[in-house]
This record gives C-alpha cells, sequence and structure tokens, in this order.
C-alpha cells in the first residue's frame, strides 16, 4: 500500500527503512525515504508506521 503517493513510497519501504536504519525521528526517517517532501499528506501515516515497526519490529 502506498503511503506517499506522491513520491510513490509504500508501507513496506518504510518498515524496512525503519529495520534498517532505525531512525529516531521523523526528521530523520524523512532524510532516509522521500516522504512528506511534497504535499505533506502522508506524514502523520508514515509517523505511525515507524513506530509501530519500532514497537513490534
Ligand atoms: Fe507524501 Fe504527498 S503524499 S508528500
Amino acid at each position: 500500500m502506498y503511503v506517499c503517493l506522491c513520491n510513490a513510497v509504500s508501507d513496506k519501504t518504510i518498515r524496512e527503512v525503519v529495520r534498517r536504519y532505525q531512525p529516531k525521528s521523523i526528521q530523520h526517517l524523512r532524510q532516509l525515504v522521500p516522504v512528506g517532501k511534497q504535499c505533506g499528506k502522508c506524514i502523520h501515516a508514515a509517523r505511525r508506521i515507524m513506530e509501530e515497526e519500532m514497537k513490534h519490529p
């Protein structure tokens, strides 16, 4: 499922990046994958997926 339609980033991509690089914040995640760089609508969903993946990898 696409989380970020502007940049075609899927939840699977976010989960893989979180597992591999363990970003400490949404800002850090944004340096690793291009989420929220255009319309910004995906940022809350991206944060939720990141937090979920950190709690239950
Ligand atoms: Fe992610 Fe627009 S949906 S920046």
